[in-house]
């Protein structure tokens, strides 16, 4: 009895040493520049084991849920040579007309008696429908418009709401049409159906609800580029005289956006504070070892940026930044396709094209307010309540 009393003792001691010592690893967060391009140039690390929970909640099938280099490869290309088109200047022309006119229908169905509206609605819906619209060459039902941004970001943080889950769905069958005459699209999707076999392997059930499930390419597109646009505006509201200055320089003929230095220095700002993608999860497929990397900390490290680091000062990007500081602004990580130029002509364009409609641009009386004395708040429902004059 003894013996195997001590023999059992033993048995779950060495069993809670292997787990606690052996197997589990707790995260590594990594807070500095270096470390962080060493992981994210490093092949042994994945996104894809962090980023699982997109497959089951948003049924997304692509390079960020499934592990292969080549329908990594494939889906970029699609993309930087589609955001590529969208930089020429004539075709830009075009883009910031249909920014202008989706803002115009959007602004008059949100606008209330007296005039003032939700900012964050219209940033989301606008978002949205500027790249369906825009890029995508979509035109989507109102309900889809009205519904999905909200969805999303409700699912983000409700991962296993069906009944959510199930209207998703619904709201992208019923657009089905509208979509199948995309040609971006449907590049995007041959890629997908090229990759099957692999994607296969990870998303077993409803295989071909997912390669056609157009969020592939919604989510990585407006899932960040909303937030750039409702920071850069919720900063500009705090900041009125930085305001007045961007209105002077706006005067430009409105093809000219992409080219307006302090619409950019005002975006790479926001994206500094506020980078969508606060932190960047990595697994390694060797070791199994999960690692994140604190963009936001990154971002406002006082060693990097200098004292005033917590302060909102666009004017920071008028000079070049310094080695050290460029390989700390990761809002991009190192390999986003729209980082070089799309980024900042289309979230550009929707912050001027908005300013443009709202002379007054200021916060209704009875709203909800924003902090005087603090950073801005990140979470994905922050701010929901913020009526504006326009
Ligand atoms: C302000 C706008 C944007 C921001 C802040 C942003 C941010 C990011 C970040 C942080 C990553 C790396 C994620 C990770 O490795 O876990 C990424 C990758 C990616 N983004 Fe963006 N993104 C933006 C706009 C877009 C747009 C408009 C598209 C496409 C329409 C896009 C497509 C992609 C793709 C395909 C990747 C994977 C690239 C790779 O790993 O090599 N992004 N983006």
């Amino acid at each position: 009895m003894f013996w195997v009393l001590t023999f059992g003792c033993v048995s779950i001691a060495s069993t809670i040493y292997y787990f606690i010592f052996l197997k589990y690893k707790p995260l590594i967060i990594v807070t500095t520049g270096d470390h962080a391009h060493q992981i994210l140039k490093s092949p042994e690390y994945s996104r894809c084991k962090p980023n699982k929970w997109l497959i089951n909640t948003l049924s997304i099938v692509n390079p960020f849920t499934i592990d292969s280099q080549s329908l990594l490869t494939g889906f970029k290309n699609k993309v930087l040579t589609t955001l590529k088109k969208w930089c020429n200047d004539d075709n830009y022309e075009e883009l910031v007309l249909t920014i202008g006119n989706r803002i115009d229908h959007r602004l008059s169905i949100l606008q209330s008696n007296n005039s003032k509206f939700c900012l964050s609605k219209l940033v989301k819906q606008v978002t949205l429908d500027s790249f369906l619209s825009g890029i995508l060459n979509v035109n989507a039902n109102e309900d889809l418009l009205t519904e999905l941004p909200d969805l999303i970001i409700h699912l983000w943080k409700n991962r296993d709401d069906k009944k959510a889950q199930d209207r998703r769905q619904e709201l992208l069958i019923a657009n089905k049409d509208n979509f199948s005459k995309s040609e971006f699209w449907q590049q995007i999707q041959t890629v997908l159906s090229n990759h099957s076999a692999i994607i296969s392997q990870t998303a077993t059930n409803d295989f071909n609800e997912k390669i056609s499930n157009p969020l592939n390419i919604i989510v990585p597109g407006w899932e960040t580029m909303w937030r750039v646009v409702f920071y850069s505006l919720l900063e500009l509201l705090r900041h009125p005289e930085l305001l007045k200055e961007l209105r002077l320089q706006l005067n430009y003929p409105s093809k000219l956006h992409q080219k307006c230095s302090l619409l950019k220095w005002i975006l790479k700002e926001t994206l500094r504070l506020y980078p969508p993608t606060k932190n960047i999860y990595r697994t390694n497929l060797k070791t199994g070892q999960d690692v994140r990397i604190n963009v936001q900390q990154i971002h406002r490290d006082k060693n990097v940026w200098g004292s005033d680091a917590l302060d909102f000062r666009p004017d920071r990007f008028k000079e070049n930044l310094t080695a050290e500081q460029e390989k700390c602004y990761l809002p991009f990580s190192i390999s986003c396709p729209a980082r070089h130029g799309f980024a900042y002509g289309f979230a550009g364009a929707i912050v001027a094209e908005i300013l443009i409609r709202c002379p007054t641009f200021t916060i209704a009386d009875g709203s909800s307010s924003l902090p005087t004395d603090q950073l801005l708040d990140m979470a994905r429902d922050s701010y929901n309540d913020l009526l504006v004059i326009p």
